[in-house]
């Protein structure tokens, strides 16, 4: 279990922060070490042609030892969309041919299969999860000889439910078709055992629970599809493209790994190194030992949470950093803006309030939220 590490966060003692799912606020580490890059570019001759690389190349390897991946298939990508829609370009889908889908998945990751499918003459289906049921099963009867992509997240945005992603890549395997993931609401917070998983395609926004600035995502990309097409052509992605005098003696040839999928300007001297020192900080930490303390936040809240009528997901079938509670009949509407003005700061999705809390949350926190709920419901 990891103590509570509110003393490396700028969080009032007073405000009850239990929105990681939405957006985790930024470690003084991270901060400093922004501002620092900021003020670099106030002086660019400070910063040398090599920090176009170096940072880029830390974050790549960072985040490829945090999810246990291989850092030559990483690439650097400003959103979820942008890596949605490069595995979208490079995965064959076929006239007929379905795409699946959870319903209410986060849109970022179903426009661009929309498009796909359209472009194909394929479907795109949506696998209803009934409530308190393991989310698995419906996806793995979904995933057939039919199949194209399974386009899939570890965990829900809105419920919290989790799905067994070692299952549904051997079944993808078996069956042909491509997985492509979305692990914005999971990684940092939970494990992930790509080498057992074998995605084509592992996207992550990285604002929630990797803790980085905003617009500095991650695109896993296996090796297969290392040779693929990028969604842009920019000029760090070419080879030689360390040798700025000769960037016009234009190359066809790429960067090896994923670096051809990088976003343009993905050298950002400000955010880059702010998220590199987030990244350094949960490597630290372990997403193990994460998952492990959130869990135990997340049971302790809906243990008392249950008491006032509140009903939440059993463990084993949500993320254990996620905690969805369903309100009860009769509870007040804008729930979300009552707590807000009590300092009390969660999501509402549907008729679920969504409780996501991380290291710097203590017993206060919980027992401000409690109080709170017991008032207004
Ligand atoms: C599951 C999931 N994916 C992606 C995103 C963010 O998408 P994007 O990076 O395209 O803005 C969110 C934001 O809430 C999310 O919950």
């Amino acid at each position: 279990m990891i103590p509570c590490q509110r003393a490396l966060f700028d969080i009032p003692a007073d405000v009850a922060y239990f929105n990681c799912a939405y957006m985790s606020p930024l470690m003084r580490p991270a901060l400093a070490a922004g501002e620092a890059g900021l003020r670099a570019k106030a002086q660019p001759w400070t910063i040398p042609t090599t920090a176009f690389f170096e940072d880029s190349e830390r974050a790549r390897a960072l985040f490829a030892r945090l999810v246990g991946a291989d850092a030559e298939g990483v690439a650097l990508v400003p959103a979820a969309s942008y890596g949605v829609a490069t595995a979208a370009r490079n995965l064959a889908v076929r006239a007929g041919q379905r795409i699946v889908t959870l319903a209410d998945q986060f849109p970022s990751h179903v426009y661009s299969w929309r498009e796909a499918a359209k472009a194909a003459g394929a479907e795109v289906v949506a696998v209803a999860l009934p409530e308190g049921c393991d989310a698995t099963p419906p996806v793995l009867a979904a995933i057939d000889d039919a199949c194209a992509v399974a386009a899939l997240p570890h965990v829900l945005w809105t419920t919290g439910a989790k799905l067994d992603l070692v299952a549904i890549g051997a079944r993808c395997r078996e069956v042909g078709a491509a997985l492509a993931l979305d692990l914005t609401q999971s990684a940092g917070a939970l494990p992930i055992d790509f080498a057992a998983v074998q995605p084509d395609f592992a996207v992550a926004a990285a604002y929630k629970w990797l803790m980085r600035p905003y617009a500095t995502g991650f695109l896993y990309v296996a090796p297969r599809w290392r040779d693929g097409a990028p969604l842009e052509e920019n000029w760090i992605g070419r080879a030689g493209s360390e040798d700025f005098a000769r960037l016009v003696d234009y190359r066809d040839a790429y960067q090896p790994g994923a670096r051809r999928f990088d976003m343009g300007e993905r050298a950002n001297f400000a955010l880059l190194p702010a998220a590199i020192a987030a990244l350094e900080q949960l490597l630290a930490w372990t997403p193990d030992a994460i998952a492990r303390t959130l869990a135990a936040k997340t049971a302790a809240i809906a243990a008392r949470a249950r008491a006032l009528g509140l009903s939440a997901m059993p463990e084993d079938l949500r993320g254990p950093h996620y905690l969805s509670l369903a309100l009860p009949e009769g509870a007040p509407e804008g729930l979300p803006a009552r707590l807000a003005a009590e300092r009390v700061h969660v999501s509402q999705r549907g008729r679920s309030l969504r409780v996501t809390p991380h290291l710097y949350n203590d017993d206060a926190d919980a027992d401000r939220l409690i109080d709170a709920l017991a008032r207004l419901l």
